[in-house]
C-alpha cells in the first residue's frame, strides 16, 4: 500500500509518502516546509500567518514530495501510484487544519482514492515506529509536544486511551515560555537544550509540579512561573547563569514527565514503551527514559529525530495502522480541531 500524507496542523508544511506492507511502513520521500523563520519574528505561532503560509506552500511540497520519487513535474496532476491519502484532521489550529485537509479532499475525489483523517496525537505515538515494525501490545505512549503532554494507554493497534494529560502548559511549551523569558529565539525547546549542554542542572532548584500526585496528569504552569521569577530575580544575566538556568529547567521537565511515565509503567506493565512529540527530541529526556527502562521489562521505542517534530511520516503510519478508526470519504472529512483520542 502507497500513502500519501500531509500534516498541515500547526506551522509545518509536511508530505510524505510511504509504502506499507504487513506489519512495516517506510517512508520513501519526505519534505517539510518550516514556517519557524516566519513565526521567529513574532516569537510564536499566529494562526492566520500560519495559514496564509500553508496555503502557499501545500501544493509545491507536494509535488517536491512526488519529485523526490522521480515523477515528472508536467503530468502532476494525473493520478500517481498512490493506494490511499492520510491527512492530520485534527486536533490543531482550525485554519491551519483545513488547508490540509482541503488539498486532501481536492485529491482524493480527483484520484478516486480512499482518505483517512487522522488523529495528530496518534500520529505522534506511531512516530517510532516509522521506519520500524508495529511493537508489542499492550503498549504506552508519552507524547510530550508543544500543544500536548499526554501519556497513553494502546491496548492493540487501534485502541488508544489517554491517562494523563497536562491540566495547563504542555512541556513544549513550558520550554518555548523560559526561552522566550531568557531572549532565546523561537522554538525555545532547541535552544535551551543546546544551551544545557554547559550548565550545571543543579544549580538552580525548580519545582517538580504535580510530580509526587497520584494522577498521571501534568502541570507546568507553576514551573513556568517560577522560571520567569527567577530570571527577573537576577541583576546581572551571564552566559555561566544561563546555562545553568537551562539545565536545571530542562531537569525539571525530565524529571516530572520520566517519574510519571515509570509509575504508569509500573502500574500498566506494558510490552512496549513509546515516545513521540517534539521534545523527545530532547537529548536529556532520551537518555534519562533510555536509563530508567534499561532492564528491558518493557522495550522502550524511540522516534528517528526527524520524526519527533511535526512531520507527515507519522501521520502516514497513523493511517495505516489506526485503519477502520481514520477512515472516511472526501465528502465526509472536515477538520476537527478538538479532535480526541479514546478507545
Ligand atoms: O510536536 P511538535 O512539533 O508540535 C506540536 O504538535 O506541538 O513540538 C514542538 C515543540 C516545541 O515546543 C519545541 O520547543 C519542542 O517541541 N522541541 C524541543 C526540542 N526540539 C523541539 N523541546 C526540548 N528539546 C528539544 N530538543
Ligand atoms: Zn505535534
Amino acid at each position: 500500500m502507497r500513502i500519501l500524507a500531509i500534516e498541515t496542523s500547526c506551522d509545518d508544511t509536511a508530505v510524505a509518502i510511504l509504502h506499507a506492507r504487513g506489519n512495516k511502513i517506510t517512508t520513501k520521500a519526505q519534505v517539510t516546509a518550516s514556517q519557524i523563520p516566519i513565526h521567529r519574528r513574532y516569537g510564536g505561532v499566529i494562526p492566520e500567518v500560519a495559514a496564509r503560509a500553508h496555503a502557499e506552500t501545500i501544493l509545491p511540497t507536494i509535488q517536491e514530495a512526488f519529485l523526490q520519487l522521480g515523477a515528472n513535474p508536467k503530468t502532476f496532476f494525473k493520478k500517481p501510484p498512490i493506494d490511499a491519502i492520510a491527512v492530520t484532521a485534527g486536533p490543531g489550529l482550525v485554519t491551519s487544519l483545513w488547508v490540509g485537509v482541503t488539498a486532501a479532499k481536492l485529491l482524493a475525489q480527483t484520484w478516486n482514492v480512499p482518505i483517512y483523517g487522522v488523529n495528530h496525537m496518534v500520529g505522534h505515538i506511531y512516530s517510532s515506529i516509522v521506519d520500524s515494525e508495529l511493537p508489542k501490545f499492550p503498549a504506552l505512549a508519552l507524547i510530550v509536544s508543544g500543544g500536548h503532554t499526554e501519556i497513553v494507554l494502546l491496548k492493540n493497534k487501534t485502541s488508544w486511551k489517554k491517562i494523563g494529560a497536562t491540566r495547563d502548559d504542555a512541556a513544549g511549551e513550558a520550554f518555548d515560555k523560559f526561552a522566550k523569558v531568557l531572549g532565546l529565539p523561537y522554538p525555545g525547546g532547541p535552544e535551551i537544550s543546546k544551551l544545557a549542554e554547559r550548565g550545571n542542572p543543579e544549580a538552580i532548584n525548580f519545582p517538580r509540579p504535580m510530580m509526587q500526585d497520584a494522577s498521571f496528569d501534568f502541570s507546568f504552569a507553576g514551573l513556568k512561573t517560577s522560571g520567569r521569577l527567577w530570571v527577573e530575580s537576577q541583576e546581572k544575566m551571564t552566559a555561566k547563569k544561563r546555562a545553568d538556568a537551562c539545565a536545571s529547567y530542562q531537569a525539571a521537565i525530565v524529571d516530572v514527565v520520566s517519574s510519571k511515565l515509570a509509575r504508569a509503567v509500573k502500574m500498566h506493565k506494558p510490552k512496549t514503551i513509546l515516545l513521540g512529540g517534539g521534545v523527545a527530541a530532547n537529548d536529556a529526556l532520551r537518555e534519562k527514559l533510555t536509563e530508567l527502562f534499561k532492564d528491558g521489562s518493557a522495550k522502550l521505542l524511540l522516534p528517528k529525530k526527524s520524526y519527533t517534530t511535526d512531520n507527515a511520516a507519522m501521520i502516514g503510519a497513523a493511517a495505516y495502522f489506526g485503519g477502520k478508526k481514520f477512515k472516511t470519504t472526501w465528502k465526509k472529512l472536515a477538520a476537527n480541531p478538538g479532535f480526541e483520542i479514546e478507545y
